[in-house]
């Protein structure tokens, strides 16, 4: 999410930062800072909103003599961004100084105990607390960083990847990860910390991939690993890389869309930081402990967004036993709806302004119904407006079809399900444990399959390079996804695509059928299965082809079977997410489209 470099070398290390930090610029950001010792003083620099607000600050500045420095552009988790919550953050006595992407999830408790020590904080984030940690360690390690760092760590659960940088060591970085990205580069009397490799990319080719529980000390002239727990040294390769800038950008994948898709694992245990209680059966959602559970819910969004909402709906319903209604944005906000005094409207947004969204939102404010945006862009417009907000956790998201940014949303959906199930007393304890359980197991069992789900997609993109149609039908929580997979097709190849419920077809659709018009099922093992196949063998009596996506030993006969990983329940929507986005992404490739910047679409669609 947030964007890291860090330099030792012998370059004045502070341009050469924030060139870096423009090459991160893809990744978003809404605030930037940089850190480093200049005459025996440990600086800090920060600005609010672009990069340039921090270049025009540190135009004033005298910073070209340091040699070391690290900076950071922000994508706001924890406070609001404002230049108080930017990085780097300094520990209180100022002598230790630290960037920091992730999230720490028991920084409230650190944070009251070293409070109660007489720390004071300057500002709401968890990166602050975890540089006062280090800092209170220090004492006991005699000053020693790498054992404080260590030592800080062994009491820190969530995810990170830290910078560290001290008064006293000046030619000196430290850094370390946990489930956050961070690469080290390599160089000829200089060596770098990066999120991601354009950090460093103009300088050096020659990359040590860190990996979880990996703490690294650098200067100048060496660089050394070790376990971050036990400090025991650890034996790394040099690997050299070939990528051009653009393609580290897209971490090696051609399109970001791409690099998007692949990334829904780490989405997903992105969503679920800091949510799940410590014993593992309990969501935690405190940003809507003080609303009551909803007794009736208006899901209000748009695009993928909305079919988002609409998978909602099937478990909020079910699972919650919440009364849902799910409203196209552009539709509600002129509909003059009836709204009982009851209801709480929930805002789906990547964004957070998308303008019929934001509309939707001020109209149910103006009818005194408290509304919930649940965004991915921290201090976006829906987000200010909205009077809870969730943020769904997903990264940036760059490409203009939406991808990582649903999967995130379904995440999110599925917690607030599970959250408001506990509390009204409708779902049990178990089933709640449960399916917590299996959603945590989700991320891994998706890193195993999508090279399966992209290979398999890329075979039928070939298969069905010709076609000019597709009819996408599914039931149940499945038939959002069929709009999806519809939408998704649509959007970045150009082919026609519609999204049905399966059950529908035979009031229309069907009249469509023919050898030319290929039919996109979502045929799983779930109790919607003998319809759907029902469904599909009236589109074989019309002599369509049929892809579907299925699972094994289900009786299923059609041209083109395409199995997934069994996932129980609706927890199957985050394996047939991706399928139906990388058939789409394959297809829209391999007819050589322009796959990030489809043709007359936007990312964020301010206009009506
Ligand atoms: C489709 C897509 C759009 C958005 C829609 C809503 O790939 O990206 O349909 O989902 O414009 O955008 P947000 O979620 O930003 O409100």
């Amino acid at each position: 999410m947030c964007g890291i470099i860090g330099y030792c070398g012998h370059r004045p290390a502070v341009p050469l930062v924030v060139e870096g930090l423009r090459r991160l610029e893809y990744r978003g950001y809404d605030s930037a800072g940089v850190s480093f010792v200049q005459g025996g003083r440990l600086s800090v620099i920060r600005a609010e909103g672009k990069l340039s607000g921090l270049e025009k600050k540190l135009e004033s500045q005298h910073v070209f003599s340091a040699t070391s420095g690290m900076g950071h552009t922000r994508w706001a988790t924890h406070g609001p961004p404002v230049e108080k919550n930017a990085h780097p953050h300094l520990d209180h006595s100022g002598r230790l100084a630290i960037i920091h992407n992730g999230i720490i999830e028991n920084y409230q408790e650190i944070k009251t105990e070293l409070a109660q020590k007489g720390v004071e904080f300057r500002s709401d984030t968890d990166s602050e607390v975890l540089v006062n940690l280090i800092a209170h360690c220090l004492k006991d390690t005699g000053g020693d960083v790498t054992r404080a760092i260590s030592k800080a760590l062994s009491r820190v659960e969530g995810a990170y990847a830290i910078v560290v940088m001290s008064v006293d060591h000046p030619g000196t970085l430290w850094a370390t990860r946990v489930a956050s990205p961070l690469v080290m580069g390599v160089g000829t009397g200089e060596n770098f910390f990066g999120s991601d490799i354009p950090a460093f990319l103009p300088y050096t080719r020659d990359v040590v991939f860190l990996e979880d529980g990996e703490l690294v000390r650098i200067t100048a002239s060496s660089w050394e690993v070790m376990e971050t727990a036990s400090l025991k040294p650890v034996e790394k390769k040099v690997n050299h890389i070939n990528w051009d800038v653009q393609a580290a950008e897209k971490g090696g994948h051609k399109h970001f869309m791409l690099k998007e898709i692949f990334e829904q694992p780490k989405v997903i245990r992105d969503c679920l930081l800091g949510r799940i209680s410590q014993q593992g059966g309990q969501v935690r959602l405190p940003e809507l402990d003080e609303l009551p559970v909803p007794e009736r819910l208006h899901i209000v969004a748009c695009g993928t967004s909305y079919h988002a909402g609409l998978w909602g709906m099937y478990l909020l319903e079910k699972y919650a036993g919440i009364p849902v209604q799910v409203e196209i944005a552009s539709e509600f906000r002129y509909r003059d709806p009836i709204l009982p005094k009851n209801g709480v409207v929930l805002a789906i947004s990547q964004s957070g302004e998308t303008m019929d969204t934001m509309a939707g939102i001020k109209l149910a404010k103006g009818r005194g119904l408290p509304v919930i945006g649940l965004c991915n862009v921290v201090g976006s417009s829906i987000s200010r407006e909205a009077d809870y907000v969730v943020y769904s956790q997903a990264g940036p998201e760059i490409s203009v079809a939406s991808t990582k940014a649903m999967c995130s949303q379904l995440a999110a959906l599925l917690l607030l399900t599970l959250y408001w199930g506990r509390r009204s007393g409708r779902m049990a304890e178990d089933d709640c444990a449960r399916m917590l359980r299996e959603l945590q197991a989700m991320p891994q069992m998706l890193e195993e399959a999508l090279p399966g789900l992209r290979a398999k997609a890329q075979r039928l993109a070939r298969h069905y390079a010709e076609a000019t149609s597709f009819l996408y039908l599914g039931r149940g929580p499945s038939y959002p996804l069929a709009l999806e997979g519809a939408l998704k097709l649509k959007e970045i190849s150009y082919i026609h695509a519609e999204g049905y419920a399966a059950g529908e077809m035979k009031h229309g659709p069907i009249a469509l059928i023919d050898p030319h018009f290929p039919t996109f099922a979502i045929a799983l093992d779930d109790e919607f299965f003998p319809k759907v196949k029902s469904n599909l063998v009236e589109v074989q009596a019309r002599a369509g082809e049929i892809l579907a996506l299925t699972n094994e030993g289900l009786d299923l006969a059609v041209e083109q079977p395409w199995t997934l990983p069994r996932a129980s329940g609706p927890l199957a929507a985050f394996v047939i997410l991706p399928a139906v986005q990388l058939f789409a992404y394959e297809m829209a490739d391999y007819l050589g489209k322009d796959v990030d910047q489809p043709r007359n679409l936007a990312k964020s669609v301010t206009v009506e």
